[in-house]
């Protein structure tokens, strides 16, 4: 890219692009973006002045191209003009398209386009660590859908922990950082029995529950023990349609959650459906057997019971559950804040059950979509701080 001319104005300028079109640039911006290994550490990229220092009073006392088509701007008390060079500046411009398109690679939610259990995408164990393709789909489908499935993985001890450090370590939950699912004779949790569990996100009483799970199938000969996954964000949205008071009621009241967790007390109370800033859902916190003791004001009650039950009914109804059994060597890989899932009672004297569980962060799931993006060739714009040279 190169600069074919610039018109100062009183608070940013403008840049006609010789390759075509116009974008403006506010002096505050520049001078935030000051291209200095004096203003940037030039290893980590990190900040090395405070902001209220130079960010009043932003006024540049030239402006100009240089022979190459870079920008200059003369700063007041610099004794030499800084250079902006064109292609960072290009890249990093800040038009509503481009913000839009920024960390495109990481997808929005979707609704499943899925119909049955038989229509999701299978993604080989084998490829996914060695080929950044497959593993750029698995994660971008993920990422997607909320969830995706894996086969062909070793039925065996191990598997979990392999996912879990490939996108970058183990988020450690207060059963440690792999948790064995069987039957087993002392349990705290209704997962370590043979009875059914219904759908239910898994650490619904943290302040903030687990994102990534790994559920990966060892054994699974026991007659019975078939497995549901539901897509809370979905029925939500189906609650908000047929029920938008139900909706309001289930995104205000605070539910309490706790579970056994050996010496530990670990609760916390917080509305079902979590919404973010934006409003947009963020946490199906639905976790019926984890929940405690209602605390909540007296006119709240009889609403958030009206709500709750009928949005519990909408997570149970057979069309909003999609079935399946697991195989050994198959692991789910879910978004716990949107995916709730299942499992049928089994008999535990026809066969043995074995599963294995291991909690990522999001954070690593876009980590690594981010260096899978970079490995592929695709990653023009991520947003260096300091500009380097084409
Ligand atoms: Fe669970």
């Amino acid at each position: 890219m190169q600069i074919k001319s610039i018109t100062p104005h009183e608070r940013f300028l403008t840049i006609d692009w010789v390759e075509g079109g116009t974008d403006n640039f506010h002096y505050v911006w520049l001078r935030d973006h000051l291209p200095d290994t004096t203003f940037f550490d030039t290893d980590t990229g990190e900040r090395l002045i405070d902001a209220h220092t130079y960010l009043f009073d932003v006024a540049p006392e030239d402006v100009s191209s240089d022979i190459n088509g870079d920008l200059e701007i003369t700063w007041p008390g610099a004794d030499q003009p800084s250079c902006y060079l064109a292609h960072w500046l290009y890249a990093n411009r800040y038009t509503n398209d481009t913000l839009a398109a920024r960390d495109a690679f990481i997808p929005s939610p979707e609704a499943w386009p899925y119909q049955s259990f038989d229509e999701v995408p299978r993604y080989d164990y084998a490829k996914i660590f060695d080929e950044p393709q497959a593993g750029f789909e698995l994660l971008h489908n993920f990422r997607t859908y909320g969830f995706a499935f894996i086969d062909g993985a070793p039925a065996a001890v191990g598997v979990v922990e392999n996912f879990a450090n490939w996108l970058g370590y183990v988020r450690e939950v207060v059963f440690g950082p792999v948790r064995d699912i069987r039957s087993e004779p002392n349990y705290d949790n209704v997962a370590f029995t043979s009875r059914d569990v219904k759908p239910h996100i898994d650490g619904s009483n943290y302040i903030y529950p687990y994102e990534v799970q790994f559920l990966h199938c060892i054994e699974n000969g026991a007659e019975g023990g078939d497995s549901d996954v539901v897509d809370g964000f979905a029925v939500a949205e189906k609650l908000k349609a047929v029920d938008p008071a139900a909706f309001d009621v289930l995104t205000r009241v605070k539910v309490a959650y706790r579970i056994g967790a050996g010496e530990h007390d670990l609760r916390h109370s917080a509305p079902v459906i979590g919404l973010d800033r934006e409003g947009e859902l963020h946490i199906i916190r639905f976790s019926n057997q984890q929940r405690r003791v209602l605390s909540v004001p007296f006119d709240d009650v009889e609403a958030f019971y009206a709500a709750y039950g009928l949005f519990s009914q909408m997570i149970n109804a057979p069309e909003n559950k999609m079935h399946f059994r697991f195989a050994p060597g198959e692991v789910l890989m879910f978004n716990n804040h949107r995916i709730l899932h299942a499992r049928d009672a089994f008999k535990p004297d026809t066969g043995r059950r074995h599963m294995q569980l291991a909690t990522a962060d999001m954070d690593m799931v876009d980590s690594r979509l981010r260096l899978l993006v970079r490995q592929l060739g695709r990653n023009d714009d991520l947003d260096l701080v300091l500009p380097r040279e084409p």
